[in-house]
């Protein structure tokens, strides 16, 4: 096939970029021919057009106007998309032949810092997975912070778990090696999996990377083994980053190794069923997070998400932050000064991966310059602190005044958002001064001409005008066009008059075109060398706005503290849950009716489970939730809404709605209940909080009771060596408050209500013991149902509860939960005649005969 030359440099362009679209700079568009464009348009909402490339090649192409680029690569990251950027590399207008293009950034959705991508919020994760036999080493990068880490997985399940945490936009892989396809890797989306060659993933080449990266003789300053599989992994990221970004990051100044001791575990449905980030409805507004986040700074939001998301179990570490609390709530001046000053600070953290990445444009240098400038406060305002954690962060703030000396010295007052003229403070360098003057003093000549050639010809409304294509030239007029003098050149047509030039006005023209040239060149140069200098600082940037936004999340819980009167949890030894006048933090917050505080207690020993019964709307929900955010707050350093707060150790909180609450959801849900059921069973340990919400209901009522039942006694009997986990079931199946008189461990409580003038008014109010009745018709009264099928409602289950009353006395001869008679007797009779009939002596009209007469019984 013969190929124009274009093509030819757009297919080597793309040869070096297959998992990209490429976009392919022409003049002001940005095109993509082939495939990428027919994946392109459809997300883009473009018209997808064909472009003939010569005789025989003709391909689809769309393309998008340059100014425009970032909304649109907004879009085809979201959608998954990796961007490969290839710009004209020489000036069209000097080239001989094709101009030169190359791909000068690679933009991915887990790898981009520009801040009009990143959107306020979110954290965004690029995690590299490599397996090394029945372990998977795993690394985890947050560009946009610079958060860098790392752990090794046992297993798939752990590897589901983490990536569940984190949420990855993107997750490396090496390429296959024709090994099976493992479970996890093939769960991936195809748009987050990116496979990178397994060169890429050796240890050694990721020790070295992680020494130059982290400016550190040795990985051991890691808890990293020189030669271990999650170098590997490590390495493997932040080689991607360098081929998507053309350098290795240098805000990434430390690596943490995860112990999976140091965190609480909240998997992806906990994180979910407790609107921790995103209420029910998806939105942030009803989210625990939200209702806590009083952070002054972006930085400290994403912080405060962190924390809730990964809560301590370390106490020690979990004291000292509720030690800088105190400190705060004690003195609300300095935690206003403190607020105060941080609030200049603004997003520290993102300047410091864009100087780290030496991608910081003129605008956001000039922020930087701003935020800086509210260092030295809120350092001095920590120092100050009787909190060791506080105090210890203001000692770790830098000042960075070489860096805001830098920035004040040559960035201009007021640069250009972008790379352009203006950029730089006049009076930095001397040849920049002299083309800008020189340019400048052309342009005076041009004004002077102006007025000179005006009085010289008469015509009162001569002009010099500047047009992109022609340049400058005198505007005249038609009414005036006789006055022209004869040396004047014609050189285009306008709507009102003519344009013309002058030899004087052309070479001054060409005076200013090559000034400014210069000083163009020269304004890049000295960007060039501030950014250099600018990177260099960037890991001590990084670390300060590290430190600024723990701060600004501690002021946070200190401020929701104090306005919201929330207490210090007290942080106790094994394995118990107190609280005093609880609430839910959000919904004492959002709904506008009072909130009705409730008391909790849990223990190992003597209260390990409580069921929870109680009217539908009762406030069951509530109240389990409200409980496991008291323990999550705590241990992420927040005070707790109750009067008080006892909180001992936790290692996870299991939380799992049954599927009929989750109906919102829309999966097939039994299965996905009971697939969660089963991971609590296997691995909820003494230390951890079992949250469980109508559990069973997803299903038929007697496999759901008994299910339901047999999950209770599971946990209940386990072992004590192995741990009891304490254990909330909120339930309508009555039965199951059968077990606190079987099981040791397991008590009653429910939610009052009182009956008032024939309908039923909620308490929200949690008792001691298990509810009377169900209160089903009632609410269906309450909420308008007629009245004539209210009523017979109740005969009818007046009735019921006649006949399972019955049964279960009859079923109930010996004691064990395994007597419990799930069937009523007619049932089990039908079964009995069942079990008991001969086959071989029956002719096919006896079965016919029998059928109907069981079918009959059971009518
Ligand atoms: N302690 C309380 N004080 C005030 N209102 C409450 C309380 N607990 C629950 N509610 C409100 O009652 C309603 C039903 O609560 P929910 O927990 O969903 O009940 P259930 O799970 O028993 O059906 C919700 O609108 C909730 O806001
Ligand atoms: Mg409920």
């Amino acid at each position: 096939m013969k190929q124009t030359p274009m093509l030819q440099q757009y297919l080597e362009l793309k040869a070096l970029n297959r998992d990209a679209l490429l976009l392919y700079r022409l003049g002001d568009f940005y095109e993509l021919f082939f495939e990428d464009a027919e994946q392109a348009a459809p997300v883009l909402g473009i018209v997808l057009t064909r472009r003939r490339h010569n005789d025989e090649e003709e391909s689809p192409m769309c393309g998008i106007p340059h100014h425009a680029m970032t909304s649109y690569v907004g879009k085809l990251l979201e959608a998954g998309f990796k961007v490969a950027v290839a710009e004209q590399l020489e000036d069209p207008s000097a080239a001989r032949g094709i101009v030169r293009r190359g791909v000068i950034r690679v933009l991915t959705p887990g790898t981009v810092t520009e801040p009009e991508l990143l959107g306020d919020g979110e954290r965004r994760w690029i995690v590299s997975l490599l397996p090394v036999g029945t372990h998977i080493a795993a690394a985890y990068l947050e560009a946009a912070s610079g958060e860098f880490g790392g752990t090794v997985c046992g297993g798939a399940a752990e590897v589901r778990e983490l990536l569940a945490q984190l949420q990855p936009r993107e997750v490396l892989l090496p390429e296959p090696d024709g090994a099976a396809a493992d479970g996890w890797s093939s769960e991936l989306a195809q748009a987050v999996a990116t496979r990178r060659p397994a060169q890429w993933f050796e240890p050694q080449r990721g020790e070295e990377l992680l020494r130059r990266c982290l400016s550190v003789a040795s990985v051991r300053a890691f808890e990293l083994e020189p030669g271990e599989p999650l170098l590997g992994a490590a390495g493997a990221l932040l080689e991607y980053v360098r081929s998507t970004q053309g350098e290795l990051p240098r805000h990434v100044a430390d690596f943490r190794r995860r112990m999976r001791r140091g965190e609480m575990v909240l998997d992806a449905a906990t994180v979910r069923n407790l609107e921790i980030v995103r209420d029910s409805s998806g939105d942030r507004r009803g989210s625990l997070a939200r209702v806590l986040d009083a952070t002054v700074t972006a930085m400290g939001s994403r912080l405060l998400r962190d924390w809730l998301l990964r809560p301590l179990t370390d106490a020690v570490a979990a004291a000292a932050r509720h030690d800088a609390v105190a400190a705060l709530v004690d003195d609300p001046a300095s935690l206003a000064t403190l607020r105060e000053a941080l609030r200049g600070a603004g997003d520290l953290e993102r300047s410091a991966s864009r100087l780290g990445l030496s991608q910081a444009r003129p605008g956001e240098l000039r922020a930087l310059r701003h935020a800086l400038a509210a260092v030295p406060a809120v350092k001095a305002g920590l120092a100050a602190s009787p909190s060791e954690l506080l105090a210890s962060l203001g000692r770790g703030a830098d000042e960075l005044a070489d860096l805001r000396d830098d920035l004040e010295s040559v960035l201009a007052d007021e640069p250009p958002a972008i790379v352009g003229p203006g950029m730089i403070r006049a009076g930095v360098d001397s040849d920049l001064d002299e083309a800008r003057a020189l340019a400048h003093g052309a342009k005076e000549a041009i004004a002077e001409i102006e007025a000179r050639e005006r009085a010289r010809t008469g015509i009162p409304t001569l002009r010099v005008r500047y047009n992109r294509v022609f340049g400058y030239g005198f505007e005249v007029s038609r009414a005036y066009l006789e006055r022209v003098p004869a040396e004047y050149v014609r050189r285009q047509t306008l709507a009102g008059g003519e344009r013309f030039v002058t030899p004087e006005l052309e070479q001054l023209e060409r005076r200013i075109a090559g000034a400014e040239a210069r000083a163009d060149e020269r304004e890049r140069a000295l960007f060039g060398e501030l950014l250099g200098r600018c990177a260099g600082r960037a890991a001590r940037l990084a670390s300060t706005a590290r430190a600024l936004a723990t701060a600004d999340v501690l002021a946070a819980f200190a401020e929701r503290a104090r306005r919201r009167r929330y207490v210090r949890p007290r942080l106790v030894s094994g394995s118990r849950l107190g609280l005093t006048a609880s609430r839910h933090p959000v919904i004492e917050e959002l709904a506008s009716a009072a909130f009705v505080p409730n008391e909790v207690s849990l223990d190992a020993e003597r209260r390990q489970v409580v069921i929870l019964t109680g009217p539908n709307m009762g406030g069951k929900s509530t109240y389990l939730r409200q409980v496991a955010l008291a323990a999550i707050m705590a241990w992420a350093g927040s005070y707790v809404a109750a009067e008080d707060a006892e909180v001992g150790v936790i290692d996870r909180v299991f939380t799992r709605v049954g599927a009929a609450d989750d109906i919102a959801r829309g999966e097939s849900t039994f299965m996905v209940e009971m697939t969660e059921v089963a991971n609590i069973l296997r691995h909820a340990t003494g230390s951890s909080l079992v949250v469980l919400d109508e559990v069973g209901r997803g299903t038929a009522t007697f496999d759901g009771l008994s299910l339901a039942w047999a999950v209770v006694e599971a946990l209940h009997d386990r072992a004590a060596e192995h741990g009891r986990p304490l254990v909330l079931f909120a339930t309508h199946y009555h039965e199951l408050t059968d077990l606190a008189q079987r099981l040791e461990r397991v008590v009653n409580a429910s939610l009052a209500v009182k009956e008032w003038q024939g309908s039923v008014i909620f308490l929200h109010r949690v008792v001691e013991g298990p509810a009377d009745r169900s209160y089903g018709i009632h609410v269906a009264r309450l909420a308008g149902v007629p009245e004539a099928v209210c009523r017979r409602a109740e005969e009818v289950l007046r009735q019921v509860e006649r006949e399972e009353a019955r049964v279960v006395e009859s079923a109930r001869p010996a004691d064990g939960p395994q007597q419990l008679a799930l069937f009523p007797p007619l049932e089990e009779s039908v079964a009995r005649r069942l079990r008991e009939l001969e086959l071989d002596r029956l002719t096919p009209l006896d079965a016919l005969n029998l059928l109907a007469s069981l079918k009959r019984d059971l009518a």
